[in-house]
Parts: C-alpha cells; sequence; structure tokens
C-alpha cells in the first residue's frame, strides 16, 4: 500500500449568524447616531459568452453578512429611538425567490431567507434598492460607503426629495473601517486560518510525495486541486507550479512545462476555506534529493524564513520581517561570492534587488493579500499587534541568464512561505503541516 498522504483533517466549524451578528454590532459601535452603511456584494463576473467564474463573494460584504450570493446589499442603520437609545435596523436587499430562476441557477435564500436565516430585520428585493435608498439617506449625518455612482445617484435622487429633513453632510470611507476591523482576527477566525492552512500543507506534501521527472507543471498542480477539493476549497489564488528556471518569473501560471530531474518545483498554492486564503510556497527536489548548489541557496532562504518569523513579535514594526530577511538574504549572497562589500552599505544600495525583487509578506485574510495599512500616517511603518496575520516569503532568484550568478547557480529559484501570527507571545506559524527543512522534504518524498 502506498503512503502518499491521504489527508483526513479536522476542521474548524463554520462561522454563525451569531458571529456576524458581532461584526455588525462592532461595526455599529464605531459610528455616530444619524449613521448609515451601505455596503455591495462583488459582481458576478463573464468567464466568455455567456458562462461565468464560480461566484466570490465581496469578504467585507461576507463578514458583515454571511451571506454569499451575488447581486446583494447590506444596510445598516444607526438611528435614535423615541426614548433616544441607539437602534441598528439591519437591511438586505437579495434576489428575491424565482422558481424558474432556481431551477436554472440554483437556490436563493429569498426575501424570507435574509429574514429567518440571515437575521435581517427588514428584506428588500435588490431591483428595489434604487428606490429605497434615497429615502433611508434622508435624516441620516454620516454615510459609511464606497463612493460609486449608485451612492452619487442615491444621494442626488435623496437631495430631490428632502422633506425637510436634511441628507447627510459626510461621506465616510467604510473600506478604511473594515480594514482595521479585518486586520486583528478573533480566536474563531484564526481557527479558520489554521484549516485553510492545514488543507494547504495538506496538498504541499501531497505533492512533495507524488512528484515524478517528467511529469508535466500542472499535472502536479492537479496533485495540489485534488486536496483542495476533497476539503470543499478552491485555490485562494491562481497556484505556481515552476519548475527549475520558471521559478524565477514571481507570479508564473502557465504551469505547463515538464518538470525535469535535477531540477527543483517552486510551488506557491494555498487553499480558501470558508473565505479565509492558506498562502504557502515550498520549493522541492524533483526527484527528490537537494543537490550540492541548491542545498547552499536553500539553506539560505530558510534561514531568512526562521529569522524572519521570529522577529515577528507584537509592538515590532511592520516592516521588521523584511529588514530581517534582507539581512540574512545579503549576507548569504556574500557567502556564495554573488556580492561582496559590507553588509549595512550593500543593504542600503539595495544590492540583492537583482536576486530578490519582492517584500518578505502581507496581510493575510479573507483576501490573500489582505486589507489594512502598512504603514501610520507619518508614514512609517505600523506596530504589530496580536491577532494580526502575516506571511513571510523570501526568495532567491537567480535567472539562468543573470550574468552577475555563477553558472552553478543559475536556473535556481527558491521560495519558502509561512503563515504567521502575531501573538503576545512567540509568533505562531500556521503553516507547520508541511515540512521545510531539507532533510524533512527529503524524507518525506522517499516514502512510498
Ligand atoms: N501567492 C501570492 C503571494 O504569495 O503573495
Ligand atoms: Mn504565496
Ligand atoms: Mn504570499
Amino acid at each position: 500500500m502506498s503512503s502518499v498522504y491521504r489527508p483526513t483533517l479536522s476542521l474548524a466549524p463554520a462561522l454563525i449568524q451569531a458571529d456576524f451578528a458581532a461584526r455588525r454590532a462592532r461595526l455599529a459601535a464605531q459610528l455616530p447616531d444619524h449613521s448609515i452603511v451601505i455596503l455591495a456584494t462583488a459582481p458576478t463576473h463573464l468567464r466568455n459568452n455567456d458562462a461565468e467564474y464560480k461566484y466570490r463573494a465581496d469578504s467585507s460584504f461576507y463578514y458583515l453578512t454571511g451571506f454569499a450570493e451575488p447581486e446583494a446589499l447590506l444596510v445598516l442603520e444607526k438611528v435614535l429611538s423615541e426614548q433616544g437609545n441607539a437602534e441598528l435596523i439591519y437591511t438586505l436587499f437579495v434576489r428575491p425567490k424565482d422558481k424558474l430562476r432556481e431551477i436554472w441557477d440554483g437556490r436563493r435564500a429569498g426575501i424570507e431567507g435574509a429574514l429567518a436565516e440571515f437575521g435581517a430585520q427588514q428584506a428588500y428585493p435588490i431591483n428595489e434598492a434604487d428606490e429605497r435608498l434615497p429615502a433611508m439617506l434622508l435624516g441620516k449625518q454620516h454615510v459609511y460607503a464606497r463612493l460609486d455612482n449608485d451612492l452619487t445617484s442615491w444621494l442626488a435622487h435623496a437631495r430631490s426629495l428632502r422633506r425637510g429633513e436634511g441628507v447627510v453632510d459626510t461621506v465616510h470611507n467604510l473600506d478604511a473601517l473594515l480594514a482595521e476591523m479585518r486586520l486583528i482576527k478573533d480566536d474563531k477566525e484564526l481557527a479558520l486560518m489554521q484549516s485553510a492552512a492545514d488543507i494547504s500543507a495538506a496538498a504541499h506534501c501531497r505533492a512533495m510525495q507524488t512528484v515524478r521527472p517528467e511529469m508535466l507543471e500542472y499535472q502536479l498542480e492537479a496533485e495540489l486541486l485534488y486536496v483542495f477539493g476533497h476539503y470543499g476549497c478552491v485555490p485562494s489564488y491562481n497556484s505556481i507550479v515552476a519548475g527549475g528556471d520558471n521559478a524565477n518569473i514571481l507570479h508564473y501560471v502557465e504551469n505547463d512545462q515538464l518538470l525535469r530531474a535535477g531540477d527543483l518545483v517552486m510551488i506557491d498554492a494555498g487553499a480558501e476555506y470558508q473565505h479565509y486564503a492558506g498562502d504557502i510556497s515550498r520549493t522541492f527536489p524533483v526527484s527528490g534529493t537537494f543537490s550540492n548548489a541548491q542545498r547552499a541557496v536553500y539553506d539560505i532562504v530558510l534561514r531568512a524564513n526562521l529569522a524572519a518569523i521570529d522577529s515577528l513579535v507584537a509592538g515590532a514594526h511592520a516592516r521588521i520581517h523584511h529588514e530581517t530577511a534582507l539581512r540574512v538574504l545579503t549576507q548569504g549572497l556574500v557567502e556564495l561570492g554573488i556580492l561582496s562589500g559590507d553588509i549595512d552599505t550593500l543593504m542600503a544600495d539595495k544590492a540583492y534587488m537583482p536576486f530578490y525583487m519582492h517584500g518578505t509578506g502581507h496581510w493575510l485574510g479573507m483576501d490573500v493579500h489582505d486589507v489594512g495599512r502598512y504603514t501610520d500616517t507619518d508614514g512609517k511603518p505600523r506596530t504589530l499587534q496580536a491577532g494580526m496575520v502575516i506571511t513571510v516569503e523570501p526568495g532567491l532568484y537567480f535567472a539562468h541568464d543573470n550574468p552577475q550568478v555563477p553558472e552553478r547557480y543559475r536556473g535556481i529559484g527558491i521560495r519558502i512561505e509561512d503563515d504567521v501570527v502575531i501573538t503576545e507571545g512567540a509568533p505562531r506559524v500556521l503553516t507547520g503541516g508541511v515540512p521545510k527543512t531539507m532533510a524533512e522534504i527529503e524524507a518525506l518524498m522517499q516514502q512510498e
């Protein structure tokens, strides 16, 4: 019997309506009285003619509603009751139930479902939004929304209705508020992200165990997709499966070349579980054993990855992992004889750029490149806080035609990426389910 990794992971439970209601309440608590929040979900996208891409709700819309159907709009009104208490009115505009459309396109919650299952106090057909929004805007002093044509026309219409109530004085950027909320993950979100990371890690393990020389890159990609699909997940971004020199194309997604004995393969792929993204990169030898030249480069990138992870502690600034990785990588480039000179000077001169041209990570959450500012208003990197999730993804890229690189290292491209939670103590790595030391990788690959 083959012992190729057969994942049987136990996964975090989906969020429930009370979780989404708590988020709406937390948002509302930050708003002044007489305010209104308006947020539409994402549009559908055609792939060709009348065939659509699989639908994915807008992350912020889903964050506040748990509602995953297209053509939906959330309205939250913070008003004062007659007794002067702040009151929250939650309205959903959705596709109404429609027997014929549901036979063709699938089930709809409808008005009834929006009220009964999604906790809306009011629900209307989406095609009534244009008619109802102007009246909802009347008497509000603040609107929190995305500035788009719909909002502009609803505001204009509301002004024409006026009725002596006054119309919104100030339009605020809703995305900025929601980004700060989404940036700090609570325990339930971290459990979902652990599951996304576990599924992603299982997929990488399977790829390590199934790769063979002369496979095509997309055949190896199929092994990843098998694991994602096994858990009902889709990729959280287009998977990169890059043999040999293809790894030196940072976002290589063609995945249609042969994997050759003696080359490395770099995979950057992650699963999206319950709307939360995993994002992992691993690099391993197609035929199961690293060569000496590959070992030398891999060791440097791994040291950069480990040092950068260690640097991610609450209170440090949000570029600390990049600065840490750059130092290790620059030192490594000197060790390999590719750069020479004083490390601080080389770093100040960005001498690493021909071999490492991207940042060392990004926020991770419902979006793979998640929302949230990286800098404070003064332009300096912000301070890391517990509950933030960030990727750590140093690499070295020695393109086949880079004349600064000795022959033996050319065509080697390596990236090692993990997902890390900032805590009050040591950083917590979500992606430990897939090996990253050379010895562990070779051992896993040798298991039949
Ligand atoms: N896979 C995209 C990234 O690592 O940023
Ligand atoms: Mn990645
Ligand atoms: Mn990434």
